[in-house]
């Protein structure tokens, strides 16, 4: 709890009840998520292909997701780990080539690289917190094949200049959208810009099953072998009986499918997204319009605010020190979710989402004895420094930030608490 011993003052803190739970999605659960879940139970059918009445939960999440997004297809798949390594998959990454990521990202990213036998490199962030293309013009090489841009904490990243670039340059785009699920810029979602986009659906993000992600595409062959990829690696037919006469679709499974009982619920959860967000940006800049009265604050710079998931709010000042002691304060005057929730943290303490917080990035790890991937014969000379440095930009941002969840269910009370807490803690540790 929030005390004297904190603040160094006598003065109660603004808040003595924690906030709630950062989880977007779950807040909206009801009746209807169960109701789901009972109709997938009722029908003994919980496998996708086939069943004793199969109610193509799956099927119908894929086409309903795709329609939301605007892409093509969609392929529904167990996690947004599962995606982004179906995505490589389809997209034929392996060794000998880099993936360029940004330094911004979930440890998620680099894993599928490394895991598809290929090399990240990384490049620099700027004030979105999302590739600065700048940045990646200057890593690309001629063994580049692909960018893999992450649209993360709730608000998309520079997706038009980076799909031009990569356009120019001959290389794949991969949206990763698994922090932006409903995002847009000027009305175009995020996942729709690059040749592919991933989702993730598990209990941190805007939508959720507890677990679940989806691949998006308006790619026919990509789909098609996404599709391939996710399961065993071959197509099926319209009974879910496997293709082998397909030579093009005689591929490598990922075993990623998604069941029926997360595919009805994330169906009902597809239809409230729009609240959810709406809800988090809501509050979001309200508090954001608040903070806008100290100019030693900088916020995120955002695209466009319609566009915003809403779901985060970063806000960075003009040195380290002063970042720690408003973070520290800002704890200590009640704004936290607690006991599980990390609501309210120095970016420096946000884990693997730092390049050089991930240990098995710094240090090269391998998955076998030989060194895979980093000792392949193809992958020699590749890559490039991982250790706290490679990225500078990100570095300052990193150290200057905080970043603050915004619950979907905060009311306008919560919501006054925070801006007084800021004002409060503003005042007192920003100098005029
Ligand atoms: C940016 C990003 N990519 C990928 C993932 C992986 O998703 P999942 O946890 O569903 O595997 C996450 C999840 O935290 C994420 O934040």
């Amino acid at each position: 709890m929030p005390s004297e011993e904190h603040t160094g003052k006598s003065q109660p803190p603004v808040r003595s009840q924690p906030f709630p739970l950062e989880f977007p999605g779950v807040h909206y659960f009801d009746e209807q998520e169960i109701e789901a879940v009972k109709r997938v139970l009722r029908a003994r059918s919980p496998f996708r292909y086939y069943g004793v009445d199969l109610q193509g939960e799956a099927e119908a999440f894929e086409r309903e997701f795709a329609a939301f997004v605007g892409a093509k297809h969609a392929v529904a798949v167990g996690s947004g780990t599962g995606a982004l390594s179906v995505a490589l998959a389809a997209l034929g990454v392996g060794p000998g080539q880099e993936v360029i990521v940004p330094a911004y990202l979930w440890v998620s990213v680099v894993a599928a690289v490394v895991n598809q036998g290929a090399i990240p490199v990384l490049a620099d962030i700027d004030d979105t917190f999302g590739l600065n293309p700048a940045s990646v013009q200057a890593r690309i090489s001629s063994h580049t094949t692909g960018i893999i841009l992450v649209h993360m904490s709730g608000a998309p990243a520079d997706a038009p200049a980076l799909a031009e670039l990569a356009r120019q340059h001959g290389l794949w785009l991969l949206e990763d959208c698994a922090q932006c699920a409903g995002g847009s810029i000027h009305g175009r979602k995020v996942g729709t810009f690059g040749d592919m986009g991933i989702f993730s659906f598990q209990m941190n993000k805007n939508m959720t099953a507890g677990e679940g992600g989806c691949v998006v595409t308006s790619d026919d062959r990509l789909a098609q072998r996404a599709e391939a990829c996710h399961d065993l690696g071959y197509a099926r037919d319209r009974n879910g009986r496997l293709i082998f006469d397909s030579p093009e679709l005689c591929l490598w499974g990922k075993g990623t499918r998604l069941d029926e009982l997360r595919a009805a619920i994330l169906r009902v959860q597809l239809r409230k997204l729009p609240v959810v967000t709406a809800a988090m940006r809501r509050s979001k800049y309200r508090i954001r319009q608040a903070l806008e009265a100290f100019p030693q604050v900088a916020l995120r710079r955002i695209q466009d605010p319609d566009g915003d998931t809403g779901c985060f709010l970063i806000t960075t000042y003009p040195d380290a020190e002063t970042a720690r002691r408003v973070n520290l304060a800002l704890r200590a005057e009640g704004i936290v979710t607690y006991p599980q929730g990390i609501s309210n943290v120095l970016m420096t303490d946000w884990g693997l989402h730092l390049y050089y917080n991930i240990p098995s990035l710094v240090h090269r790890t391998s998955i076998d004895r030989a060194g895979f991937p980093w000792n392949l014969t193809e992958n020699r000379g590749l890559g490039g420094n991982y250790a706290k440095g490679a990225c500078p930009a990100a570095d300052s941002l990193f150290e200057r930030s905080i970043v603050l969840a915004i619950p979907s269910c905060l009311t306008r009370s919560d919501e006054d608490d925070i801006i007084r807490a800021f004002e409060k803690v503003l005042r007192e540790h920003l100098s005029s």
